[in-house]
């Protein structure tokens, strides 16, 4: 049995200005008309697996109940958070949530942000994974690199296990440039795509082992939540005692349990900018528009138009995003540096 766990409590901070506090990407409809939290529970369909434990932030509920609603999905849990804690607390949550009852699932967690053009490779990769998980272990799913991006984990696949995966010789969260470089020449490096499946109890135990308080203070917040209708609210002053991890630091880069999967299925995390740039399709100059927008002897632009006309005169690489209330013009190359003018713009009020 594989339980979905939707991690849909991020920021998207390098997305802004579309990505608000109020209205993170994970919300948004950045192609088509399906947001990427609609097109995450889509791409369950035809994967055996129970309904999804979805774990948010509570200023989202009502964002996060009327998608699900929109794909006619019912979670079988629908935990809120106070505040975020990074990952390693939400999944833990879940992964309480799932073994209510007596029951040890397989959990697939996904983060609700994520692209993937062949869904159909990404199931067969699930099913290689769930051999794996049912032995024990905590299996990621590996991307070949395509440049030295330093927004990602990065994993060194290790020994065959079977035709399934390998084991992984090291797990390292968001290197440095030159790190990250090192290891896309070496080619023995994956990109950690944020996707995981291990048994709910697997991952309870290692928290426990490497970030003993955390588990504690999840399993005690868990022990205390509150169920509102279609909510469950854990404990919010013990929640918010965890440090704050993502699962990779908290627990993959130290577990000796680790395997990885390969994955080539067109994924992107739709991270930045650069990535959204890189997975729409461009006219004959490699630019990249949407919304009402002139684009004039500009070359390799990715312009987004919400509320008026935008229009470019003799420029390149650039990214300019226009909202009701902010535009954003950047260097596309820059993209990961947007986190640090919203982390600027929120400490300046
Ligand atoms: N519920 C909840 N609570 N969800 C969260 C929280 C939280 O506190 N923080 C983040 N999330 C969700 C985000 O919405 C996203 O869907 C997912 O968890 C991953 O968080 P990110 O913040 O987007 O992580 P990242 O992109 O920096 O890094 C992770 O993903 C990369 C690939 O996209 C890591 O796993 C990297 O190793 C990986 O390469
Ligand atoms: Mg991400």
């Amino acid at each position: 049995m594989i339980t979905p766990v939707i991690l849909a409590g991020g920021s998207g901070t390098r997305l802004w200005p579309l990505s608000r506090q109020q209205y993170p990407k994970q919300f948004l409809a950045l192609e088509g008309e399906r947001s990427l939290l609609q097109q995450t529970l889509a791409r369950l369909d035809g994967l055996a697996s129970t309904a999804p434990i979805v774990v948010g932030h509570e200023d989202h509920r009502f964002l996060v109940a009327e998608q699900l609603r929109r794909e006619g999905v019912q979670a079988a849990s629908l935990l809120l958070e106070p505040e975020g804690r990074n990952t390693a607390p939400a999944i833990a949550l879940a992964a309480l949530a799932a073994c209510r009852d007596g029951h040890d699932p397989l959990l697939l967690v996904l983060p609700a942000d994520h692209r993937i053009e062949d869904v159909a490779t990404f199931h067969q990769a699930v099913h290689r994974a769930r051999e794996l998980a049912e032995q024990g272990y905590l299996v990621t799913f590996g991307v070949v690199p395509t440049h030295a991006e330093t927004g990602y984990g990065y994993i060194q696949r290790g020994t065959p296990l079977g035709s399934q995966g390998f084991t992984v010789s090291r797990f390292v969260e968001k290197p440095a440039e030159a790190t990250a470089r090192h290891y896309v020449d070496s080619g023995e490096y994956d990109w950690n795509s944020g996707m995981f499946l291990f048994r709910a109890s697997r991952y309870l135990a290692e928290l426990e082992w490497w970030q003993p308080a955390m588990a504690h203070a999840c399993q005690a917040a868990f022990l205390g939540a509150k169920p509102d209708l279609d909510f469950l609210r854990p404990d919010a002053e013990t929640f918010l005692s965890c440090d704050n991890l993502s699962v990779d630091v908290a627990v993959m880069e130290w577990t000796a349990h680790a395997a990885v999967v390969p994955l080539e299925a067109g994924w992107s995390d739709i991270g930045s900018w650069l990535a959204v740039w890189e997975s729409g399709a461009a006219d004959q100059h490699g630019n990249r528009i949407r919304g009402d927008v002139m684009v004039e002897s500009s070359h390799d632009l990715l312009v987004h138009a919400d509320h008026r006309l935008v229009a470019a005169l003799g420029v390149s690489d650039l990214t300019i995003i226009e909202t009701g209330d902010a535009v954003l013009i950047a260097d596309r190359h820059r993209s990961q540096e947007v986190k640090t003018l919203v982390a600027r713009l929120e400490a300046e009020g």
